[in-house]
């Protein structure tokens, strides 16, 4: 007899960690359970001897991180009573929320800056039937709008500062840790709204039997005190670092920007919502912020997709880019193991990788002799 159980999704999975009864009804899509790959090349490239891993969050439903979160908010509104979600988004929340809001059977409202979304993202909240409403303007007005317009009309809203989003995210940081046996040293990720940081900081922690209030003092499910104090898994919590876009780097400016421009347009965000928890995770961890730039970014996510065959979009580069010259700086020592979170999907953002890469293709005459020339020319 088959002894296999069916993975459904990462609420099943840690049930007894999240804000669900026996009766909710719960909205997945079998989001979670993605691969922690380890790095064979780059580290070798640099001359490191580090234990580096990405988590590919790329590999979720809709191909970005954002399926943890939104399988929550979703569950929870829908058990709420709730028949509308509402999210600003830089394309990835958006394209989480019209999924999960077309399984739920509720109509999804999104806000996206003018020109500014990856068209994979774009055309994920279109083709689910999400009602695409396009700001001109960026994430944080649109991020205000939504705020505001939610205390006017039925909806919900499904953006990090909806508590059950950081509730699904925290369960990146169980992965993490049931797969290796520990939590790593370090673990590094891109920064925009910085609710994935803060999600992770609340994952290890609960898994690290912390007595300290929970970092989110508003989570309405924590109540201000962590409820599984008591239930620990590891005895260790890793230095978070967060890396930002160095023209969208509010936690490097140590203020609000007004203007933030990146072409990781996913964290092109200058009025990070999570601001005061990301600081505190920053603090309780022993971490840092730094910031890369476009090119640092771009670089990262070639060498990826080069060296180790892993796609991502640019803004997840970001914890790539960052971590390798902490590595080769020392200030991340050798001998750590190190996690950096892949968070979206290359395919997400197909028009910065081609625009990349435009002068390595080859166009020749349909016929054997210019295809072999093609070939031998090439060989390396
Ligand atoms: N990486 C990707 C691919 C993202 O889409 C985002 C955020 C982040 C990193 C940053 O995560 O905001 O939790 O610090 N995207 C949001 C969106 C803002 O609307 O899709 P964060």
């Amino acid at each position: 007899m088959s002894t296999a159980t069916r993975y459904t999704g990462l609420i099943e999975h840690y049930r007894d960690r999240m804000p669900v009864t026996a009766d909710t009804r719960i909205i997945s899509l079998g989001e979670g359970n993605t691969p922690l790959v380890r790095l064979e090349n780059i580290p070798g490239a640099i001359g490191k001897d580090v234990e580096l891993y990405v988590k590919y969050e790329g590999l979720n439903p809709t191909g970005s991180f954002k399926d943890r979160g939104m399988t929550m908010a979703v569950t929870r509104a829908v058990e709420e009573g709730s028949r509308a979600i509402i999210c600003a988004s830089t394309g990835n929340t958006s394209a989480a929320a019209a999924a999960y809001a077309a399984r739920a059977g509720i109509t999804a409202f999104v806000l996206i800056p003018e020109g500014k979304i990856a068209l994979g993202k774009l055309a994920q909240a279109m083709i689910h039937g999400a009602v695409v409403i396009q700001i001109r303007g960026n994430f944080d007005a649109g991020m205000a709008l939504v705020k505001e317009v939610a205390d006017h009309a039925p909806v919900t809203i499904v953006n990090s500062i909806n508590p059950y989003r950081l509730q699904g995210q925290k369960t990146a940081a169980f992965e993490i840790v049931d797969e290796l046996g520990r939590a790593p040293d370090f673990h590094c990720l891109p920064v925009g709204n910085a609710g994935n940081i803060t999600a992770h900081w609340i994952g290890y922690s609960e898994y690290a039997q912390h007595d300290s209030a929970c970092v989110t003092t508003a989570c309405a499910f924590c109540e201000g005190k962590c409820k599984f104090s008591g239930k620990s898994v590891t005895d260790k919590r890793p230095v978070m670092v967060g890396y930002q876009a160095a023209g969208s780097a509010p936690f490097m400016r140590g203020e609000m920007v007004d203007h933030p421009e990146t072409v990781a347009t996913a964290i092109r965000i200058g009025h990070p919502q999570s601001w005061d928890y990301a600081w505190k995770v920053k603090d309780e961890s022993g971490g840092w912020f730094d910031e890369c730039t476009d090119e640092e970014i771009l670089a990262a996510q070639k060498l990826l997709t080069s060296r180790e065959g892993i796609f991502c979009e640019p803004a997840s580069a970001t914890s790539v880019a960052g971590a390798l010259r902490d590595i080769q700086s020392g200030k991340i020592p050798e001998g750590s193991s190190v996690v950096c979170t892949l968070t979206g999907h290359g395919l997400k953002d197909p028009d910065t990788a081609i625009k990349q890469c435009a002068d390595t293709m080859l166009t020749v005459d349909a016929e054997l002799g210019a295809v072999k020339d093609a070939i031998l020319s090439n060989m390396s």
